[in-house]
């Protein structure tokens, strides 16, 4: 079968690639980080969709691609509409802010999200809100810098992790109050790809209880679902695994050490699974 395109403005979306490659461990993977524009969550929509099409197009041509994934938060709001007008007998998946699933979690009633920039001040956003936050308290924080110091966390610095830390602990106490106890926030969604590679951070700082939310796992499920993969049954999947460069190609518009490290250390693949490309 011909690969699943995947992409985000960086290594936030290897956090989805993760579901996606748990889900379906026989399908091949094309990811594409766009490093070199990234962070998207702090750039007009208008650039966004451009790149977002740009991406989709290159993906097209070069692959073949028999789904495409925007594991993007930002790249959803901005485009996933404009992109299944252009590309209508193309599945695609987008990634959202996990509302839905939240308010059906929280205790409280009190939910925090974090999320960029581009995404909260989007229409998606408020009619995901509108939709299914109605009767919950929810506290919306745009994250300006988050995703860019989580991109440059790559090169494994010291200083990168302790930026990392301070935002986080910023964030989180300018969204209010976290525990169990009534009017405290006792669910986050996190809002954005990236994000999902700091939950310990975010757990060290909120405690045990609160529950961090993300939609990984059911991205996955809907590829698996718009594919026609049987659900559950991933291992029972005809055919040998794949080897991991059989299996992942990752591509980066930006810096490809910064691509094999992140690579490397949240999936486990060998540097040679990754490339640098130019997408116009
Ligand atoms: N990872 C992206 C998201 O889910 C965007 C981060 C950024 O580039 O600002 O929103």
């Amino acid at each position: 079968m011909a690969p699943v395109g995947v992409f985000d403005s960086g290594v936030g979306g290897l956090s989805v690639l993760q579901a996606l490659r748990r889900a379906m461990p026989q399908a091949r993977f094309v990811y594409v980080a766009d490093s070199a524009y990234s962070p998207y969550g702090e750039k007009t929509a208008a650039f966004v969709q451009a790149r977002s099409h740009a991406i989709a197009r290159f993906l097209q041509t070069h692959y073949g691609i028999a789904a495409l994934v925007v594991a993007c938060n930002t790249a959803t709001a901005a485009a996933a509409e404009s992109l299944r007008q252009d590309w209508h007998s193309l599945p695609l998946v987008g990634v959202e802010p996990a509302i839905k699933p939240a308010a059906q979690l929280s205790r409280t009633g009190h939910i925090g999200v974090m999320a960029t920039r581009g995404t909260v001040h989007s229409a998606r956003f408020a009619r995901l809100l509108h939709d299914f936050g109605q009767g919950a308290h929810w506290h919306v924080q745009a994250c300006d810098g988050l995703a860019a110091a989580i991109e440059n966390s790559t090169a494994a610095t010291l200083l990168e992790d302790e930026k990392i830390r301070a935002l986080c602990a910023h964030y989180t106490s300018a969204l209010g109050q976290f525990g169990l106890k009534n009017g405290q926030i006792d669910t986050l969604v996190l809002g954005c790809t990236h994000y999902v590679f700091v939950r310990d951070t975010l757990r060290a700082l909120l405690g045990p209880d609160v529950q961090l939310v993300d939609t990984g796992d059911a991205v996955a499920r809907q590829t698996q679902r718009l594919l026609g993969w049987p659900q559950g049954r991933a291992d029972e999947h005809e055919g040998a695994p794949l080897s991991p460069a059989q299996h992942m190609q990752l591509l980066t518009t930006g810096s490809l050490p910064a691509l094999q490290r992140a690579a490397q250390r949240w999936l486990g693949l060998p540097a040679g699974c990754c490339a640098q490309v130019q997408v116009d």
